[in-house]
């Protein structure tokens, strides 16, 4: 099975055409910040992410993850956007997996108006419904006999300007570890996917201003997982990393959209495991990089 995976769109639409009832109570510093200086870096969006549906239509993809960050400041504009720029993928035959972003989960306000639950509703369901113990989460699906997924809330609103940092509540790790044990599960491929990196590329934590707060207990939950990748974004760079003592690899999707820094992954799953392809921009669309000696997830395991 193939899986297409990106991450941190950032759909925005500039001051202008935020309507005043979004500003009151919003980090205005900080959405100023945004889409005066980095915001401009994904000024061709959805330009971008029409490209990559039609990439991933050329591709035979079984499963497309988002792994948040679809918005700059979660406003319903921005959301509405980014659900129908999103369409491509859901009418797709694939099926479609996505989690929150901090940028989605932008104020308190954003989070009691369950703003992106409303936006993605229909999108996330679970094939484990019993195992849900926060809103939609974790989301499991399982898909033919060799992939599950099991999706996790790692974001929330961070009230001071300066901090981006998230956590994975422990209702959801706890959930996780009891989704990892079971049979359904173990005879899979699984894919953890997570907003928040638990790492940079270097395999270096993240700052505790920007990183996920809790990544001891979560990477303690998924160590032990001897067939799988932890997929995530937040970290605008497309890297894989295998850190020491922790089964599954981890794979950033770094951002589809960022000027420059395009980029996301492309899985094939088969009995024996994983190989993942670097996917790029190149200026029109999008393509893949020469597939690279020890490509395949399972052979960093063997050094
Ligand atoms: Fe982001
Ligand atoms: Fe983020």
């Amino acid at each position: 099975m193939r899986v297409l995976h990106f991450s941190d769109i950032h759909i925005s639409l500039g001051l202008a055409r935020i309507p005043m009832r979004d500003w009151p109570g919003k980090r205005l510093a900080g959405g100023i910040n945004f889409l005066r200086g980095r915001g401009r870096r994904f000024e061709r969006a959805l330009y971008k992410l029409d490209r990559l549906a039609a990439f991933s239509d050329s591709g035979e993809v079984d499963l497309v993850v988002c792994s948040g960050d679809f918005t700059a400041m979660g406003t319903r504009a921005e959301f509405a956007t980014a659900r129908a720029a999103i369409q491509p993928f859901v009418v797709s035959p694939a099926e479609f997996v996505c989690v929150a972003g901090n940028h989605d989960l932008y104020t308190r306000a954003v989070v009691r108006q369950r703003r992106f639950e409303t936006t993605f509703e229909g999108l996330l369901d679970s094939d484990l419904p019993d195992s849900r113990v926060e809103g939609p989460w974790p989301i499991v699906r399982l898909l033919g006999d060799d992939i599950a997924v099991v999706a996790l809330n790692s974001a929330k609103p961070n009230p001071v300007p300066w901090r981006s940092s998230g956590r994975i509540p422990n209702r959801q790790l706890e959930a996780t570890r009891a989704i990892l044990a079971r049979p359904e599960v173990q005879k899979r491929f699984v894919f953890i996917v997570t907003h928040y990196a638990p790492c940079l590329a270097d395999g270096r934590p993240d700052t505790p201003a920007h990183g996920l707060e809790n990544v001891g207990e979560f990477l303690e939950v998924c160590a032990g997982i001897e067939r799988g990748a932890i997929l995530c974004g937040h970290v605008h760079h497309t890297f894989r990393v295998r850190l020491p003592g922790i089964g599954p690899e981890v794979f950033c999707a770094g951002s589809a959209t960022m000027h420059e820094l395009e980029g996301f992954w492309l899985y094939d799953v088969d009995s024996d495991g994983m190989s993942a392809r670097r996917g790029l921009w190149s200026g029109h669309g999008y393509e893949l990089e020469p597939a690279a000696p020890g490509s395949r997830s399972d052979e960093g395991k063997r050094e």
